[in-house]
């Protein structure tokens, strides 16, 4: 009789949410590659249909519950057909989400994805309903021993650690996530040296907060990124997300030397009033904050920098407001990321009083999305006519034969040329700018 792994089978894999739920699913679809299952975009072919979520805000949430009731339809048409939740989601709700749920075959959580075999297998021989949702306080290494399943031969991300220690009093990752994990220093380099042999140009090291990696013991983060940059055949390093508390004199001194890691930095300030920095259990004032970016741009002058940005959050006056507002405009970012404050399950913040009106929320978030349009357009139209270096990454998605590519401050530049080039660093001209990109040519005029 063929065994249960040996039959090909098809998963429809839909993802919610951050770059960590991006790489979380390339290895969850590395596991299933050992069970013979190939991707699918079709979800009616799919013998298997996994939702890997999202709860960092309601809205993201809800989004999990309506996806789920699409496929409630399609499996009562397929009543075959597997269904599991993955992801923040499955970590908060566990097994309150089969028991609401009826027709969800599995649940698993953040830090269980290696487990999916054993639950599909479990499905597959009618033992009911399968939950697996335990998060551990170090590393499974069956956590991170498949190749995982991606989709550029050019850039990659790879995960360092898991979990956020730090409790920002609006912020359910540390409940979905876990406490801090660090991945062990030789486990990710015998990742990224796999990565190289297999033509892979950057890298990205994701974590909650990578300034933490290897406080649980072992390598600096700084050293972490020093051995990454001694991998030959890496010529871009980029790392992502960097808590402003903890973002360290050494590292950004190893921005400015060592030439392989990325001129980009996302630093998330959150508000730019001390008030409301406080209540957020953040950790810094702006006035600090403000320091590190002076010392960055001093040493490394071209530095790309971007933010997150949460308005309304609760108490927050019309004074605390402006105060976020210049600190937009004192730092003028290369770009932000905004969101109107969501009071999410098991958080602090939740038992905060002066509740934002919702219509003054999205006032607010208006505003700075409007303020950053202007910043970002300016920075970009200021490039034109300069030359820049971009890591060829493949078509682009307008599908006009154009060619795709980001510059080292992580600027999106389309450009004619040879599919030949994908994988290589090409000098442009930048032509235009836009809010979104750059468009460039190969040997055009450099004005500057
Ligand atoms: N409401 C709104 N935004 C939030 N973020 C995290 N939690 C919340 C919340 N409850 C934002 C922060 C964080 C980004 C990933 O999501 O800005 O940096
Ligand atoms: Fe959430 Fe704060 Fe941890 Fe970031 S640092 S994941 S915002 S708790």
């Amino acid at each position: 009789m063929e065994s249960v792994e040996q039959k090909e089978r098809y998963v429809f894999l839909e993802t919610f949410g951050c770059q960590m739920n991006d790489n979380d699913s390339e290895r969850i679809l590395g596991h299933l590659a050992t069970m013979n299952y190939s991707a699918t975009n079709d979800p009616e072919r799919a013998d298997l249909i996994l939702l890997n979520t999202c709860s960092i805000r309601e809205k993201a949430e809800h989004k999990v519950y309506s996806a789920l009731g699409r496929y409630r339809a399609l499996k009562e048409r397929r009543p075959g057909t597997i269904l599991g939740v993955g992801g923040c989601v499955g970590q908060q709700e566990g097994s309150r989400l089969l028991k609401r749920l009826d027709y969800l075959d599995i649940v698993f959580g953040t830090g269980s994805i290696h487990r999916l075999p054993e639950l599909i297998n479990n499905i597959s021989r009618h033992r009911g309903q399968q939950e697996a949702t335990e998060l551990t306080r170090t590393l499974d290494p069956d956590e991170f021993a498949v190749t995982p399943y991606r989709n550029s031969p050019v850039k990659a991300f790879v995960t360092i650690m898991r979990g956020c220690n730090n409790f920002c009093s609006y912020c359910i990752v540390p409940y979905v996530r876990g406490r801090e994990v660090s991945r062990s220093a030789p486990d990710i380099l015998e990742e990224v040296v796999r990565l190289a042999s297999s033509g892979v140009k950057e890298v990205t090291l994701i974590g909650q907060n990578v300034n933490s990696y290897g406080n649980d013991g072992g390598a600096s983060f700084p050293d972490l990124m020093k051995m990454v940059c001694d991998i030959d055949g890496i010529e871009r390093v980029r790392f992502t997300t960097s808590h402003p508390k903890d973002l360290s004199r050494e590292l950004i001194k190893l921005i400015a030397v060592e030439e392989k890691v990325c001129g980009h930095l996302h630093l998330p300030v959150q508000s730019g009033s001390n008030a409301v920095l406080k209540r957020m259990g953040r950790g810094y004032t702006w006035e600090e904050y403000l320091e590190k970016i002076t010392l960055l741009r001093e040493l490394s002058p071209d530095i790309a920098i971007t933010t997150d940005i949460i308005v309304g959050f609760p108490g927050e006056t019309e004074a605390d407001f402006s105060d976020t507002v210049n600190l937009l405009e004192a730092v003028e970012y290369d770009n932000i990321f905004s969101f109107k404050y969501s009071p999410r399950p098991m958080t602090k913040a939740i038992e905060l009083d002066g509740e934002v009106e919702h219509d003054v929320k999205r006032e607010r978030l208006l505003s700075v999305q409007q303020l950053q349009s202007r910043i970002t357009l300016r920075k970009n139209r200021a490039l034109i006519g300069r030359e820049v270096k971009v890591l060829v990454e493949g078509k682009a998605k307008a599908g006009d034969g154009c060619l795709t590519g980001r510059t080292t401050c992580n600027r999106v530049v389309n450009f004619a040329g040879s599919e030949e080039w994908i994988g290589e660093v090409i000098s442009l001209a930048v032509q235009d700018g836009s809010f979104n990109s750059l468009s460039g040519i190969v040997g055009g005029e450099v004005k500057c």
